[in-house]
């Protein structure tokens, strides 16, 4: 399937997990993001989502799944995989149990949630990609990507891997450019930039009175011409929202466009 525009994220839902996903997907959301981590995502949760979606007529084939399997360093003590195991099989295990929590045979995008290794890619980071590249030619998964990389990272993995990622998911500061250099090496390799964190990264953009001057000529708010930049400086935006009302405002993105000059004054903004 491909990739939708816009992603509906589940982090830090807990047990509204559940119901904010129902709604989200009956607000127009047709991407679903969510990790095998507890203790940030409640991914068994989106699964009984979309359970009781397939009921109303919103099958699994109308959906776009993202998860992750997330390193033991991001895992508290409710870990989906064996600790002693060797790292491709905590992949496999943790990937299998992503499989019976989201009550599906295929994900659409499976990420590794971020490198062991900081600033570049090590051992552990290798082995736990050819797992990903495994279940990639498996067909489980339709495309595999990586979280929380830095430029010096990606390019690495795109020079070294058998299989290149396909999509990339990082936070995204204004005042760092917008991820540039890694949003530049997505734009060069045909790598699906997903941005995160576009609100609550970046607070005095949002209240930047040029944005608002320019969320008055649209006749939206600050946080949609946020969200509407980054889809137009080509990125697929994650929102959080456990708003319906905001859910609405953020699907509302769709039904305006920022002039070339505003793309630019966003693209060039410090925060
Ligand atoms: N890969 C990673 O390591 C990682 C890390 C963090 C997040 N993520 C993913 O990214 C998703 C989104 O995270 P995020 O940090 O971007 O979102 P978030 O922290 O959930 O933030 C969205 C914030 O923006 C507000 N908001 C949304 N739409 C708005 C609107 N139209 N008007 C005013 N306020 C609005 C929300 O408030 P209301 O709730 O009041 O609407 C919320 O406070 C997560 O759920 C997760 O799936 C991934």
């Amino acid at each position: 399937m491909k990739m939708p525009s816009f992603i509906y994220g589940t982090a830090w839902k807990k047990e509204a997990t559940a119901a904010l996903v129902q709604t989200a997907v009956k607000a127009g959301f047709t991407a679903i993001d969510t990790a095998n981590q507890p203790k940030h995502y409640s991914e068994d949760l989106v699964g009984e989502a979309l359970a009781a979606l397939a009921t109303e007529g919103h099958s699994r084939d109308s959906l776009f799944l993202q998860t992750k399997f997330t390193p033991l360093g991001g895992q508290d003590s409710r870990l989906p995989y064996d600790a002693n195991a060797d790292l491709k099989t905590q992949v496999r295990q943790s990937f299998d149990s992503s499989l019976v929590h989201l009550k599906t045979d295929r994900i659409d995008s499976y990420l590794l949630h971020g490198p062991y290794s900081y600033p570049s890619l090590g051992a552990e980071d290798w082995e736990v990609w050819s797992a990903l590249e495994e279940i990639y030619e498996s067909k489980r998964a339709g495309m595999i990507g990586i979280s929380n990389v830095n430029h010096l990272q990606l390019a690495l993995l795109i020079e070294k891997a058998r299989i290149k990622p396909m999509v990339v998911q990082n936070r995204c500061f204004a005042n760092r450019g917008w991820d540039r250099n890694v949003r530049q090496i997505c734009r060069q390799q045909g790598i699906a930039y997903q941005g995160f964190s576009l609100l609550t990264a970046n607070p005095s953009v949002v209240r930047h009175p040029k944005v608002a001057a320019i969320a008055r000529r649209v006749g939206v708010n600050p946080e949609q011409v946020v969200l509407k930049f980054s889809m137009q400086a080509g990125m697929v935006p994650l929102t959080g929202t456990t708003s319906p009302w905001h859910m609405k405002e953020d699907l509302g993105v769709y039904k305006f466009e920022l002039t070339a000059e505003e793309v630019n004054f966003m693209e060039s903004i410090e925060g």
